[in-house]
């Protein structure tokens, strides 16, 4: 008898527990924090005293309740983006137009944090083994040297997206492209194109691509370097969060995220976020998925070759600086489809988390709660059934 009552008990607690975990999955956590985004192109040039710079500065203004966040990507020398997030509302910005000698966003005592991250060369290596270990690379093709296009042309203010796209018309590149597609988001999401990462309001993605170079080797693969700026007293590290889910990113489980916090703290302020995937077709698709891997950040001695980094950060800036190369062994080479893209988001604060899919709560869901409601069901058939026994007058056996 009392076996019985503390089994019920324990079910209806379960089956609580169980729907509780099923509803705060589904709810997720709630309304989403928002921004209000502007794009303007160029901050603060009159044009009519001044010719057209031979270079693009894209402001991105985030405005939330009490702090704004300024994007900006631009095109003189290494192509590079860079986050400043103040404390005000009314922070604004200034550039020295037409040297671009100096960015600042002012006031200055309420910038909180910046980070910068700048895309610096690619790495081309022969894999005559078919290992994918990157070695004995080629000649390096250096992005500062190429001519980037028009961002004016492509800036889409309703998007908030932006494209730009760079050429070096002395080499194999000429037919070629390395484009970097950015956007903006005013509220958490994700893209419906894979890798689709989990983007919020304190965030921007670049999905990059490589197409159309003729291969210098025979069995050629590609590495690219990355480096991050940013204010004296901060270090970085890259960390793997590793998952069961892989619905949204078919085949990949872990997430890698180069994040940065300052010295003696583990507070994270900022963070570029990937998923450990490339993809050798425009549209991505699992067949065309190839894995790539990143190595340790190691500190450099000289900011990279980049305007917007050089007019931003005056006062010994800390760099650093990784190489993600992508395929593994035995995957087709470059040649194959000219291809490969790969996704990277930036932002501030602690980086967004996968939770589980809708899908995986479903099954989940079904998994616990099944068994739950059978032995609630049971035990209350059980409870039932002795009753009707004690009515009946019969004495249970012990
Ligand atoms: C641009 O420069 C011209 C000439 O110096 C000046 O008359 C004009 O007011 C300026 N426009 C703005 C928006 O500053
Ligand atoms: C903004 O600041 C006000 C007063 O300083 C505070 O009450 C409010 O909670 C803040 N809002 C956010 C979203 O931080
Ligand atoms: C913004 O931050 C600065 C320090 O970085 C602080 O002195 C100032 O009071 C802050 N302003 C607001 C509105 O919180
Ligand atoms: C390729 O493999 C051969 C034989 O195993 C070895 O001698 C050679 O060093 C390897 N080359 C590279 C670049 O790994
Ligand atoms: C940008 O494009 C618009 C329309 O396409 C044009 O009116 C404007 O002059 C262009 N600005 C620059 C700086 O090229
Ligand atoms: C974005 O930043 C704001 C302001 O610092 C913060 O209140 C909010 O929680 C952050 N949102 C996310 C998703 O990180
Ligand atoms: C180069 O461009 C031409 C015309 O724009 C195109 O037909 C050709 O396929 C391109 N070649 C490569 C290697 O992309
Ligand atoms: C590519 O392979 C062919 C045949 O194996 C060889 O003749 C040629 O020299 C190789 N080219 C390069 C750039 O390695
Ligand atoms: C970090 O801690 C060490 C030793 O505790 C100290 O010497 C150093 O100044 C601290 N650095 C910062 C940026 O606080
Ligand atoms: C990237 O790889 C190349 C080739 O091995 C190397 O020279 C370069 O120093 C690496 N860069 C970083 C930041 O590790």
């Amino acid at each position: 008898m009392s076996g019985a009552k503390a089994l019920s008990l324990i079910s209806v607690i379960g089956v609580l527990l169980c729907i509780l975990v099923c509803v705060s999955g589904f709810m997720g956590n709630g309304v989403s924090f928002r921004r209000k985004v502007t794009l303007e192109l160029n901050p603060g040039l009159n044009l009519s005293n001044a010719a057209p710079p031979e270079f693009d500065l894209l402001h991105v203004r985030a405005l939330g309740d009490n702090d704004t966040l300024h994007f900006f990507l631009c095109s003189k020398g290494a192509p590079a983006v860079l986050l400043v997030h103040t404390n005000s509302t009314e922070s604004s910005v200034q550039v020295d137009w037409p040297t671009f000698g100096s960015l600042r966003v002012v006031p200055e005592s309420s910038v909180q944090y910046s980070r910068a991250l700048v895309f610096t060369r690619l790495w081309e290596y022969d894999d005559v083994n078919n290992t994918a270990e990157p070695q004995d690379f080629l000649p390096p093709y250096d992005l500062k040297d190429f001519i980037w296009s028009d961002l004016n042309s492509t800036v889409d203010y309703t998007l908030h997206t932006a494209l730009l796209c760079g050429k070096d018309s002395s080499s194999s590149f000429s037919n070629v492209s390395f484009c970097l597609d950015f956007s903006a988001y005013e509220s958490e999401g994700r893209e419906e194109a894979w890798p689709s990462l989990l983007h919020s309001a304190n965030s921007s993605q670049l999905r990059v691509w490589l197409e159309g170079v003729t291969p210098r080797a025979n069995q050629s693969r590609f590495s690219l370097e990355l480096q991050t700026v940013s204010e004296a007293g901060f270090q970085d590290r890259v960390d793997v969060q590793r998952f069961i889910d892989d619905e949204y990113t078919p085949s990949i489980f872990q997430v890698s995220q180069w994040v940065s916090s300052p010295m003696n703290s583990s507070s994270v302020r900022g963070f570029a976020q990937w998923k450990p995937i490339a993809y050798r077709k425009p549209v991505p698709m699992l067949e065309d998925a190839t894995p790539c891997r990143n190595s340790q950040p190691i500190p450099l001695a000289q900011p990279p070759p980049s305007g917007l980094i050089s007019a931003y950060f005056t006062h010994n800036p800390v760099t650093s600086g990784i190489n993600i190369s992508f395929s593994m062994a035995e995957d087709p080479f470059y040649g194959s489809t000219k291809f490969l893209s790969w996704t990277v988001l930036i932002g501030m604060g602690a980086p967004p988390s996968d939770s589980f899919s809708p899908l995986v709560i479903g099954i989940m869901a079904v998994g616990l709660c099944t068994p739950l409601a059978l032995i609630v069901v049971g035990g209350v058939y059980v409870c039932i059934r002795k009753r009707k026994d004690q009515q009946l007058g019969y004495q249970p056996i012990n």
